[in-house]
């Protein structure tokens, strides 16, 4: 078992010079200075980010070499994951410049928080979703939040091909991560990290779809190196699932598939930005099968304490195939010094999209309400 020492319990705000330690604040308000906004920015905030990085001690023990493996668990944003950092940069800009309807094409973590900070900037939201594709908790944000939802015939790539024709509309904002206050709120992720580590991590592990956030984590991680508050850029490692993997195979996948649908993208709109990330960090894009992110989001919530999305878990499936004999040729984590640090988004909450595990899950034991009949089925079950 791999000793976790307790000055390892790094919260998510723990020795920071560079953000004073002040509760109850937005990504804008704790890294105002490395983002696009002004005293005249309205600031369209639900408290977003300042989210945990969390120590994966069982993780850390398989990975061995006295790694130490964290997870930066952005399931515990306001509306359940890592857009809303983004969405507070581009709500807020989209209110300054006069918006009075903001528009995304989602897979539908995007459209749930468009949804909320729409609300809670007062202005009106409609996403456009693919049909039958989109996790139940996902969607039920959007509706509760009062979005327009309009479900296409069509896969998400043709969606945002659509919201790109109506971006010339006027007083409309486009909220997909195309606009790049987006990947601007997203950055802030990476900071965080910094923050709480006093460096940039060895390695950093993420799923990829879209790929914004890639790119966003890479950016965020250049201008800290740059402000001085790191010495290193991590090495970028992305993955994408088998059959919805356009950067990995270097095209197109027209119909993208997989249980991950946060994930089902075949054409990236941040493909060039991710790969530059990969390449210019000597990392790489590699690929898990469903399978293996289904066995990882399980062992995640077994081994870990941690219920996240199937997208998310594609993270710590590629870090697991990268401690099995299935690693690929080029396997970042096999370059690793001893002792290194690595650090997994989990990139949305578990109960967002419950249907893979409550179909694979055992029924609950019916028992009359005796103590007796309890303690039988405890000596059963032991
Ligand atoms: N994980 C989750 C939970 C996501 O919702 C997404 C993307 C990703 C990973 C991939 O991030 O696109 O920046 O590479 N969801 C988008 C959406 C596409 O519409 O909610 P990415």
């Amino acid at each position: 078992m791999c000793e976790i020492a307790a000055d390892d319990v790094v919260g998510s705000v723990m020795n920071t010079s560079t953000s004073a330690i002040k509760p109850c604040i937005g990504v804008i308000e704790r890294y105002r200075t490395f983002l696009p906004v002004s005293e005249a920015t309205p600031v369209i905030s639900l408290n977003e980010g300042s989210t945990p990085l969390i120590p994966a001690p069982r993780l850390s023990s398989i990975v061995g070499r006295d790694c130490r493996v964290y997870f930066k668990f952005e399931g515990l944003n306001p509306t359940g994951s890592f857009k809303d950092r983004g969405m507070t940069v581009a709500m807020s800009k989209a209110v300054e410049r006069g918006a009075s309807l903001v528009v995304c094409a989602s897979t539908g973590n995007t459209s749930a928080s468009a949804a909320a900070y729409a609300a809670r900037a007062g202005i009106q939201c409609a996403v456009l979703l693919p049909s039958g594709k989109i996790a139940m908790g996902k969607l039920a944000q959007a509706f509760v939040h009062g979005a327009v939802v309009i479900a296409l015939e069509s896969n998400f790539d043709r969606c945002l091909s659509l919201i790109r024709e109506l971006s010339t509309e006027p007083r409309i904002a486009v909220v997909n991560s195309i606009n790049h206050d987006r990947l601007e709120g997203q950055k802030t992720a990476a900071f965080e990290i910094v923050d709480a580590l006093g460096e940039a991590p060895d390695l950093h592990i993420l799923p990829v779809g879209n790929a914004g956030n890639t790119a966003a984590y890479w950016k965020g991680y250049a201008e800290y190196l740059h402000a001085g508050h790191s010495t290193r850029l991590p090495r970028m490692l992305g993955f994408q699932a088998a059959n919805a993997a356009p950067i990995y195979y270097d095209r197109v996948i027209e119909q993208p598939e997989t249980i991950a649908s946060a994930i089902r993208i075949g054409n990236p709109a941040s493909w060039k930005m991710a790969k530059a990330a990969f390449n210019g960090s000597a990392g790489a894009i590699d690929i898990v099968t469903d399978a293996e992110i289904l066995s990882a989001q399980r062992w995640l919530a077994t081994n870990e304490g941690l219920f996240v999305e199937p997208a998310s878990a594609a993270s710590v499936a590629g870090l697991l195939k990268c401690c099995s004999e299935n690693k690929c040729a080029q396997c970042p984590v096999r370059l690793l010094p001893e002792g290194a640090t690595i650090v997994c988004t989990l990139t949305g909450h578990g109960l967002k999209d419950i249907a893979a595990v409550m179909s694979d899950s055992p029924k609950p034991l019916f028992a009359s309400p005796t103590k007796a009949e309890i303690l039988a089925i405890l000596r059963k079950s032991r």
